[in-house]
């Protein structure tokens, strides 16, 4: 067979042109460049092949991720583009913030709302800088933030008593258009009068609408950000998941992502290409052969119309699944779509077994995940993957894998 045209890569030679570079300057550290896939050589196994390198350089964090991913544990540099925020408050939107955040080093800071959120990063050694989105409401907030090193949104008039004699580093959050958290405009120039300007990290701002990224009004709050910023002459920053992947505010200096980190899609009705990171599973504890007429749980919602075959899986509302769902919503088991059936219960739930070969006692389904798009099941909740990401019960522990190579093809 006639093979397409394909390039070898000798890694031995990248490795060897790396120690010219090294020779070259015996004292120095070596950053190698490994942006644009390596120039095309391929970034992860250039990147593995140049374990004598002190550190990585890259263009875009999406790069760096890869590295990552890969396995790749050198310091990595991201040469160009928007400073990155990674939103992990809400313990980064239910995937367990310490964990995230150590795999998101690469990110330039993180943002909380809560004190509380901030000081479980510190005390696992994240020295990231971290903004408290909301910033602080009185003295001891202050007394908290001075503590930990944490930086500060100001949003309102009083806040900037608090923070006039502290060292506390600030973001100035201007309103735009979301009425919730903001300063008015002539508000923005007292604070940039009255605060040194090293105390003040740059002008913020929050859209209100982006999951509808053509409406004007993301436009007009993005202008009134840069407009009102420009004279003031501090960095920028406007955009949240929809934003970015809509390309609005993407030019501003930093990025504040959230719920993309994580693989969920921001918009109700446009796809995007992501990777969800968290798979809910849990295990069948019950089978049970019904009788045509014979009905299942709680207000025998639901009722077998011939004899079949039923699973029970150990997961219920008190672990964060949605009590609203209805019966026909998908669950993934063994490799094929079941359907929920009847009402949930706080523990368990009941699914249908549409195979020949039983599932077997401790076989796990997929409530959410891979194989299953949140966004389906919250939209058959009434939901959104927000909701139900941040919503899991305590009872719900959370796993880590090491990533497998073939689920970080790219
Ligand atoms: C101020 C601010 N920036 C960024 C984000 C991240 O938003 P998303 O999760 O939609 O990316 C949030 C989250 O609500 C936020 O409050």
């Amino acid at each position: 067979m006639v093979e397409d045209a394909s390039v070898a890569i000798d890694l031995s030679s990248i490795a060897f042109n790396f120690q010219q570079a090294k020779q070259a300057a015996p004292n120095s550290k070596v950053m190698a460049v490994v942006k644009a896939n390596a120039y095309g050589h391929g970034a992860v196994p250039v990147a593995q092949c140049l374990d004598a390198a002190d550190a990585f350089a890259v263009a875009r964090v999406q790069e760096a991720i890869e590295l990552r991913s890969a396995g790749i544990n050198h310091s990595i540099l991201l040469l160009e583009g928007s400073k990155v925020m990674a939103v992990v408050k809400a313990n980064a939107y239910g995937h367990g913030a310490v964990p995230v955040a150590q795999c998101l080093d690469v990110a330039d800071a993180f943002a909380v709302a809560r004190v509380r959120e901030a000081i479980e990063l510190r005390s696992a050694g994240i020295n990231h800088p971290i903004l408290l989105l909301e910033g602080v409401f009185d003295e001891a907030g202050v007394r908290q933030a001075e503590q930990y090193d944490l930086d500060v949104a100001l949003h309102q008039p009083y806040q900037l008593d608090l923070l006039k004699n502290t060292n506390l580093k600030v973001w100035l959050k201007l309103e735009t258009g979301m009425h919730r958290l903001g300063l008015p405009a002539d508000f923005l120039k007292v604070c940039a009068r009255t605060l040194p300007p090293s105390q003040i990290l740059g002008v913020m701002s929050h859209f209100s609408d982006a999951d509808q990224p053509s409406l004007e009004k993301n436009a007009n709050q993005l202008e009134t950000l840069l407009t009102l910023a420009a004279p003031l002459g501090l960095p920028v920053s406007m955009a949240n998941s929809a934003g970015i992947l809509a390309g609005l505010g993407t030019s501003c200096d930093w990025i504040r992502p959230g719920i993309m980190l994580y693989g969920a899609n921001p918009y109700l009705d446009q796809a995007v290409s992501l990777r969800p990171a968290m798979s809910l599973t849990a295990p069948v504890i019950a089978i049970k052969a019904l009788r045509a007429g014979d009905t299942v749980g709680y207000g025998s919602r639901w009722q077998a119309e011939q004899a079949c075959n039923v699973a029970v899986l150990a997961i219920g509302y008190a672990d964060g699944y949605p009590r609203q769902i209805q019966t026909g919503t998908p669950v993934w088991l063994n490799g094929q779509r079941e359907t929920i059936l009847g009402r949930l219960s706080m523990d368990m739930m009941t699914v249908s077994v549409s195979s020949k070969a039983l599932p077997l006692i401790g076989d796990r389904a997929q409530l959410w995940g891979k194989d299953l798009a949140i966004e389906e099941i919250a939209r058959q909740a009434g939901s959104l993957p927000y909701v139900l990401m941040c919503g899991l019960g305590p009872r719900v522990t959370r796993t880590y894998p090491a990533p497998s190579t073939a689920s970080h093809e790219l």
